[in-house]
């Protein structure tokens, strides 16, 4: 039991956007964002119906998945660089909610805010300034719309779902899958190492009732160029989550 609240705890930090970092809590704003600085991005994407469990379990937010979102969604698109999750909370444009109208529909559809009571904007603003301010020191992303359409567009290259598919990987409630297989059908579909972050189911296991049966999986990431082309990530990001089979609940 404490070693899951431990899990727990780890994951909302990792994955939660609001509270704990945002931007407020950098003290040093850049006041430019310096190219130099960073040198590739972090993609991550969201498994929504896995973050809605978690959320309604840990009771932090209650949750919901707009009908129109069937697949994985972007949680954002970071700039990075070797010694951290850095550069973020750059000065730049204050973040403009209708500069986003030309693609509001794809957005409310493949990055949407799963938590009640919260508005996507507030979702999109979070993400823009914290990293899209650091982004736009990037010619093709130094405006709000072409960051956020940019990354949209990111999302629909890999078309995760399908690819997962011809390797078997599918949402189910009753089929589990091994971290190894997972990263096995990942390398080969896109030649990139993901990490993973997954969330434990609260039934128990029966051989070990101190640990739980399987897991989640919440979130993926990985590492980009500044071209766009996958890397594997050149510094640790998060660690994988515990090697127990998981599934992608439907
Ligand atoms: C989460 O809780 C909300 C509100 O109680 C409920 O409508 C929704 O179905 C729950 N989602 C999941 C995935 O359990
Ligand atoms: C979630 O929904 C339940 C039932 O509507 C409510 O009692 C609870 O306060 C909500 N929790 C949050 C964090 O908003
Ligand atoms: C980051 O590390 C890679 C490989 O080790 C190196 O090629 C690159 O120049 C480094 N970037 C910075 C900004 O130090
Ligand atoms: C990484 O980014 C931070 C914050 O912008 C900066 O202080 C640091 O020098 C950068 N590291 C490298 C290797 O560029
Ligand atoms: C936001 O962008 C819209 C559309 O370009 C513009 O009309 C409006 O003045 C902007 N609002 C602010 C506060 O800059
Ligand atoms: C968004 O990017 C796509 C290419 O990925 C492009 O075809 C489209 O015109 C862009 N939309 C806007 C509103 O800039």
């Amino acid at each position: 039991m404490e070693h899951r609240n431990v899990i727990i705890i780890a994951l909302t930090i990792l994955c939660t956007w609001a509270g704990p970092g945002t931007c407020q809590s950098f003290t040093s704003g850049l006041s430019v964002a310096a190219v130099e600085e960073w040198d590739h991005f972090i993609f991550s994407m969201h498994w929504p119906q896995s973050i809605c469990v978690e959320r309604n379990e840990t009771g932090i937010f209650n949750c919901s998945i707009p009908r129109e979102t069937t697949s994985w969604i972007i949680h954002g698109l970071w700039p990075t660089n070797n010694t951290s999750e850095k550069p973020v909370c750059c000065k730049g444009a204050a973040f403009n909610r209708s500069l986003l109208d030309p693609i509001k529909d794809q957005l409310d559809v493949h990055w949407p805010n799963l938590f009640i009571g919260q508005t996507a904007g507030e979702f999109w603003k979070h993400e823009w300034k914290k990293h899209g301010t650091c982004a736009a020191s990037m010619e093709s992303l130094n405006t709000q719309l072409k960051y956020f359409n940019v990354t949209l567009s990111i999302l629909e290259k890999f078309n995760i779902a399908s690819g997962l598919a011809q390797f078997n990987i599918v949402p189910s409630d009753n089929t589990f899958y091994t971290v190894s297989d997972f990263q096995r059908a990942f390398n080969s579909l896109y030649n990139v190492s993901p990490k993973m972050l997954c969330f434990p189911s609260s039934r128990k296991s029966k051989n070990d009732p101190k640990r739980s049966a399987y897991q989640y999986i919440s979130e993926i990431e990985f590492c980009m160029d500044k071209q766009f082309s996958n890397i594997e990530c050149p510094r640790k990001i998060h660690p994988n989550s515990r090697p127990r089979p998981f599934c992608l609940h439907p």
